[in-house]
């Protein structure tokens, strides 16, 4: 697929829609715009050197004068992107999951819609497969999962605090997230991390203050924060005061589980963790660079639970070299477990990717079979969708569900996905986000991604987050 150096947003928009076609697909994207008066008109040619494959496409709208040009521009957006779906289903005979919706959460996408008036709460499934071609399955799911949503609170006091550790034992090969090796990083810089937080978590306490603000959940995330010592944990709990229902810290890893670290976080009143095996197949986690055995993920498992802690367990299909069978085996090791929430991701692939792995991946064909799989087993077994999203390159351009038995949802990731409440992101790499519920709009900031440069920049970091939440 050709990207020009300088396609637009709308352009790469829509090569990542042809994209989702076949990654191996040679299809070309040409698009022009243009604007005489009041007639808006688009022209894209669409070349397929495989199947000879090449057509020219002209759509003219009539400008809506009473339409912002944000809302022009949008609607404009849609009608490309559904034209060009319609091309590709017809010419390649080939039908996609999320139809033409990308690049968003579908579920935010129809909450909006109906928060607008736009569409009725009754009608979300059929209006997502009339507007976007999405398929039955998936449009049933997104209203399925929009009534599990129920603790969704929009009030601009209520707030949640994000602490991101971004540190690992060691790199997973899907991984794209930044995060630093601990023996790489070293013990002197996680110290020297962990005053910097304190720093700016004793800012973002005046901020509290000062706005009268309410927390209503906090998550300690990554990376993984318990590779951190037994010690540097507890000095970052303490620095964590406030008084929450739900408080989860990421343990993903289970090679980084003791019975002492989890000693000191139910002591700081953690509520909530992770431990995440992604796959119960031990060839696999070595072939992923994951190294963690089944045993330990078990091990950590029983000890999390003799605790008291809800434990959510991630799970990947799609990994490379897996099987359907392998994926159902897996599936039925983590419905004995049965955890309190299950999130299953569809693995996304990162163009930093070597050659070699992505020659291993497993066909679309499977892997839709493995998310339908997990779907069904997971409902037939006592567990409720509760939030969907969708990243870029995910095969077939599938989704992320995370699922929940009981009454064990997690409001932070509800919270986060929905962008209905305002977040305050510590760390290296943290986003913070403000969200004005009465003028719906949502503003964003991020910090240094990188723990080296958000030390030496911490000060400024503070005096913008100040600034931030004046
Ligand atoms: C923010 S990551 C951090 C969790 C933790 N560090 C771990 O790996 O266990 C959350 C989840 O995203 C999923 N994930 C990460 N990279 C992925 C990829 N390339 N494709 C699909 N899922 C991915 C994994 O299931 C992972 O547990
Ligand atoms: S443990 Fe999680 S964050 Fe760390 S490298 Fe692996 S996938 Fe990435």
């Amino acid at each position: 697929m050709k990207i020009k150096t300088n396609a637009t947003a709308l352009e790469i928009e829509l090569i990542d829609l042809a994209n989702l076609f076949g990654q191996h697909d040679e299809i070309e994207i040409e698009h022009e715009e243009s604007k005489n008066s009041t007639i808006l008109q688009d022209k894209f040619v669409v070349k397929n050197n495989n199947s000879g494959l090449e057509k020219t496409y002209q759509y003219s709208y009539q400008l809506d004068e009473s339409l912002s040009e944000l809302e022009q521009k949008s609607l404009r957006k849609k009608m490309l992107k559904n034209h060009l779906y319609q091309t590709l289903n017809k010419e390649l005979k080939m039908s996609l999951p999320w139809g033409s919706l990308t690049g968003i959460r579908p579920t935010k996408l129809v909450r909006d819609m109906i928060e607008k008036g736009q569409i009725k709460e009754y009608l979300v499934a059929e209006a997502l497969e009339k507007m976007f071609f999405v398929s039955t399955a998936k449009a049933k799911l997104v209203a399925n999962i929009l009534k599990n949503q129920k603790c969704i609170i929009r009030n601009d006091n209520l707030i949640d605090l994000y602490i991101n550790i971004p540190i690992c034992p060691t790199r997973c090969i899907y991984c794209s997230f930044i995060s630093h090796k601990i023996s790489a990083l070293g013990q002197e810089k996680v110290e020297e991390y962990l005053d910097c937080l304190e720093k700016e978590l004793s800012a973002v306490k005046q901020i509290i203050a000062d706005k009268a603000y309410i927390v209503r959940t906090m998550y300690i995330g990554g990376g993984t924060p318990s590779v951190l010592t037994t010690s540097q944990l507890e000095r970052l709990l303490k620095m964590l005061t406030f008084s929450v229902d739900e408080f989860t810290v990421e343990c993903g890893r289970a090679d980084t589980i003791t019975e002492e670290k989890l000693d000191i976080l139910k002591k700081y009143g953690v509520t909530r963790i992770s431990i995440n095996p992604q796959t119960f197949c031990q060839a696999t986690l070595k072939r992923i660079g994951r190294q963690v055995s089944t045993t330990q993920v078990l091990q950590a498992y029983s000890m999390a639970l003799e605790k008291g802690f809800v434990v959510n367990m991630d799970m990947i299909a799609g990994l490379p070299q897996e099987k359907f069978a392998t994926f159902k085996k897996s599936m039925a090791t983590l419905l004995e477990l049965y955890p309190h929430n299950i999130t299953i991701h569809t693995l996304s692939l990162k163009r930093a990717a070597d050659l070699k792995w992505q020659q291993e991946l497993v066909s679309d064909k499977d892997v839709e079979k493995m998310v339908d799989y997990s779907y069904k087993l997971l409902s037939e077994n006592g567990y409720k969708p509760y939030y969907l999203y969708r990243q870029k390159n995910q095969l077939k351009g599938l989704e992320n569900v995370g699922y929940f038995r009981d009454e064990h949802v997690c409001i932070f990731n509800i919270d986060s996905m929905e962008e209905t409440n305002t977040v305050i992101g510590i760390g290296a790499g943290a986003m913070s986000k403000r969200v004005f519920n009465i003028e719906r709009r949502i503003e964003r900031q991020h910090n240094n991604k990188f723990i080296e440069d958000y030390c030496q920049n911490i000060d400024k970091i503070i005096d913008e987050k100040k600034k931030f939440y004046k």
